[in-house]
Order: C-alpha cells, then structure tokens, then sequence
C-alpha cells in the first residue's frame, strides 16, 4: 500500500476543536502538509496566534469562532468556508469534553453541553461536509475523534455521560459507513480512538491531569504526546483511494485504562 498526502494538497480540510491540545496539533500538521485547513473553535484569540505562526507553510490555516453547541453557527461557518475557500474535502470531528456532573446528581445542562458537542455537533458538521463532497463528487475523509473509552469503561475514571458520547461516535462512525455503501458513495469514515493524551480537556473536566495521574498511578500516569495522535490522522488520510482505515485505537504501551 503506497501511503501518500499528496491528493490532499490544496484541499480544504476543517478541523473542529482546533484551539487546543489534538486539534491544534492536527492543524499544525495539515498546513506542513499543504491543505488549506479551517479551525473551529470558540477561542479564536488561540487560533489567530496560530494562524500567524503558520505562515510561509505549504498551506494555509483560516480560523472560525464557532460555538458547535448552537447549529446556526456551524451552519454559518460551513457557509462562509464553500463561498470563500471552496468546497470541503477532509472533515476532522475531534471537538469534545467531559464535564464534572456524575449520573447520580448531576446538571442537566452539564449532561446537555457534552452531547451537544460531543455527538450532536459532529453529527451536524459530518451532514454540511457530505453536501459539499456530494454536490461536487469528491472521495473525500471523515474522522470522528473517538476515544479509548468509546470502547471501554474504566472504573477507575468513570466520567459520567462522557463515555457514552464516545461509544455513540463509534456507533455514528459505523452508521454512516453503512449509509455511504448505500449510496455507493467512496467518502471514507474513520473512527479514531486515543487513549490518554496530555492536554486540557482534563482542566475543562475541572480536574488538572497531574491529579488524574496521582489517582491512576500514583503520579506516573503513561500518557500519550499529542504528535502520535497527529500521526496517526495522516497515516489515515495517507490511505490510497478505496481502502478505508474504519476504526484506529492508538494508546500507550502501558496505558493503564
Ligand atoms: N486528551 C485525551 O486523553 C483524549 C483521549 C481520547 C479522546 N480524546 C478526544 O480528543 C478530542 C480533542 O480533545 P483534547 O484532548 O485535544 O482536548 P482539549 O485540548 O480540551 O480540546 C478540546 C477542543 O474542543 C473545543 N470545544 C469544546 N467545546 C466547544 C464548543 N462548544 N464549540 C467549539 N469548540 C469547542 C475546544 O475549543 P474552545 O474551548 O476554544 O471552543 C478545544 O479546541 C476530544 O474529542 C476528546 O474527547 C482525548
């Protein structure tokens, strides 16, 4: 299998939840690779820095304030992208969190926020980029960001509604598959599952990851660097047309979940 970027180059790849940690890892990457690449985010300030560290790359990086809990503001964002870049040909899914909020008392609108992003939003953004890749026959990629807990639930880290948005991605991954072989369509979906990669979501969770370690193992919690999970979206997109990776778990060695 030759594995190569290069039908990618000049193509215009969006990367939800590009402000931090995975994503803005990922947005680093696309541009090195050459695709012109649209962040969605809420804090734009991050990605506007970014943005500037990034010229004189091979591509370009575009960064959106999105807020991907309200659907008119990724449909706008969607809008904006077809009219002034041109059609979508890579969506990255990888916005999400976990929020505090435990199943016994927790908030409902806690609850709420998390499917919101976590599910309903990438359901939304997966529609508007098939519209674009349809109306304008491209084969083009979709990679849900999954998780290590989508396929397993530790008891150590339980976290709530968080793992059953994980478990629905991949539901949601393999759906699709089903509805694109349907419409003998050869977009690809890929359902992509980190295990523990040392970023904010755990700030945003209310916890810092020191604290995760010292519960998990004592302080020394294997975890990965957000470079392999880059990789592993190139290895993914490197893939020659028609053969598909559907489903991706990249943990650590000794990961203890
Ligand atoms: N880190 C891990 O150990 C791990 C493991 C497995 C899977 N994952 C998955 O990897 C993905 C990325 O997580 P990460 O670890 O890189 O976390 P992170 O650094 O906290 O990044 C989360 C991203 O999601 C965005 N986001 C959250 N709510 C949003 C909203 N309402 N509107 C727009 N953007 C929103 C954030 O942007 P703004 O706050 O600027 O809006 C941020 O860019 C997530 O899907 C996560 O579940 C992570």
């Amino acid at each position: 299998m030759v594995l190569s970027m290069e039908r990618w180059i000049g193509k215009v790849a969006v990367v939800t939840g590009a402000s931090s940690g995975i994503g803005a890892g990922i947005v680093v990457k696309l541009v090195e690779e050459g695709l012109v690449v649209v962040g969605l985010a809420r804090r734009i300030d991050r990605m506007e820095i970014a943005a500037r560290e990034l010229s004189g790359k091979r591509g370009t990086f575009h960064p959106i304030k999105c807020d991907l809990s309200v659907e008119n503001e990724i449909i706008e964002a969607f809008e904006n992208i077809r009219k002034s870049l041109g059609p979508v040909h890579v969506l990255i899914n990888n916005a999400g969190f976990a929020k505090m909020a435990p199943l016994v008392n927790g908030e409902t609108e806690k609850w709420k926020a998390v499917l919101d992003v976590n599910l309903l939003a990438l359901c939304i953004c997966t529609r508007e980029a098939i519209k674009d890749m349809n109306e304008h026959n491209i084969d083009g990629h979709i990679i849900h960001v999954n998780s290590v807990l989508g396929h397993r639930i530790p008891d150590s880290f339980p976290l709530n509604v968080y793992p059953a948005t994980k478990r629905a991605v991949g539901a949601l991954a393999e759906v699709l598959r089903f509805e694109l072989n349907d419409l003998k369509s050869n977009i690809k979906i890929t359902s992509l599952s980190p295990g523990l990669v040392s970023t904010e979501i755990f700030d945003a969770y209310g916890v810092s990851f020191e604290n995760v370690s010292e519960a998990l193992a004592g302080g020394n919690l294997p975890c990965l660097n957000v470079e392999a999970i880059v990789d592993g979206v190139v290895y993914i997109l490197s893939t020659p047309p028609k053969v598909m990776v559907s489903e991706l778990t990249i943990r650590h060695t000794l990961e203890p979940l």
